[in-house]
């Protein structure tokens, strides 16, 4: 048997921006999704038949990106991440099956992480009719965190670079690595879960169609750029006070931007007098909110007390892995 483990993650800053080229800043979370995979008489998947229009996103990765004509397989999948919530479970997913799979097919053979990272934009491309950032995919492959821009961004470590042919033309990435201070051990990303799942490619498709039928609200994805760029110097110099308050900007804008929810502000504004920060996080429309602290208890009470569910990850956690 073959197990990986791929984290979800965390957009700091930049999100809905970066699928149009703006910089965005992810973080990898400690929790993830674990996929284990073993050769079996019969096609199942978590104890149940294997149906390939019942399993479109497994199916795509198995059939399409990695062209397994192999035995049938027993696969396994385990999360621990609110579904549809903006934590990059797709992401993790697609990552975890690759490789597990890999594994499997190329045991001797080390796992490419940037080639993971390209077939999982593929497959966030695939459902997202078109539009996906790089964003979600890479961070779960390489962890830490990470940058994602058209552009260079100062500072940060250049990865790989990525493209994609969207209804809006074709956009070119490029995905650094970006170093956080060593002193982090009392900071926490404490994530809120609305109890609101939401599609990632219906809230991506509702902002296209705001540009173009309001195309003023093209000052918001401006505004967004310059508090991500703000946001990651803070970061950089380690003034975490500094990067709460952008965080703080960034959810302004993103709530101009409609992608926001009344729960998502709810529990925003609930964490507020205990964070440096917080923001909705993700494509929005429900989903999770993220507060940066130095106190996840009283943050994750408040979350409670809001009317959402929390969930506490140390700042630095590393990317897919085989276990
Ligand atoms: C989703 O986690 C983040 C979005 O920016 C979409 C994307 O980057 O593909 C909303």
């Amino acid at each position: 048997m073959v197990r990986a483990f791929a984290p979800g993650k965390c957009i700091l800053f930049g999100e809905h921006a970066v699928v149009y080229g703006h910089p965005a800043v992810a973080i990898a979370i400690e929790q993830g999704v674990n996929v284990s995979i073993e050769k079996f008489e019969e096609w199942v998947i978590n104890g149940k038949k294997f149906e390939r229009s019942r399993h479109p996103h497994i199916s795509h990765i198995l059939y399409d990106l990695f062209e397994y004509k192999g035995a049938p397989l027993k696969i396994k999948i385990e999360s621990g991440l609110f579904p549809a919530a903006g934590l990059g479970s797709s992401a993790a997913l697609s990552n975890a099956m690759g490789a597990a799979l890999h594994k499997l097919i190329k045991p001797q053979e080390k796992l490419d992480l940037v080639k993971l990272a390209k077939i999982g934009h593929s497959a966030e491309a695939a459902a997202q009719e078109g539009r996906a950032s790089p964003t979600d995919t890479a961070t779960s492959a390489l962890g830490g965190c990470i940058v994602v821009s058209e552009k260079k961004v100062n500072g940060t470590k250049h990865v790989f670079d990525a493209e994609l042919m969207t209804p809006e033309g074709k956009r070119n990435w490029i995905i650094s690595k970006a170093k956080l201070p060593e002193k982090v051990e009392d900071l926490w990303l404490i994530l809120g879960f609305t109890g609101e799942s939401s599609s990632t490619g219906k809230m991506v498709s509702d902002v296209a169609n705001l540009l173009t039928h309001e195309p003023d609200k093209v000052d918001l994805m401006n505004n967004i750029k310059e508090i991500t760029y703000k946001g990651l110097k803070s970061l950089a110099l380690g003034d975490f006070g500094a990067v709460g308050i952008a965080m703080n900007e960034c959810h302004e804008q993103l709530r101009d931007l409609g992608v926001s929810s009344n729960s998502l502000d709810r529990l925003v504004e609930a964490t507020k007098p205990y964070s440096l920060g917080a923001k909705m996080t993700g494509a929005g429309g429900g989903g999770c909110m993220v507060a940066l602290s130095r106190n996840p208890q009283r943050v994750s009470e408040q979350i409670e007390i809001a009317g959402g569910t929390p969930m506490v990850s140390k700042l630095v956690s590393e990317g897919v892995r085989l276990v």
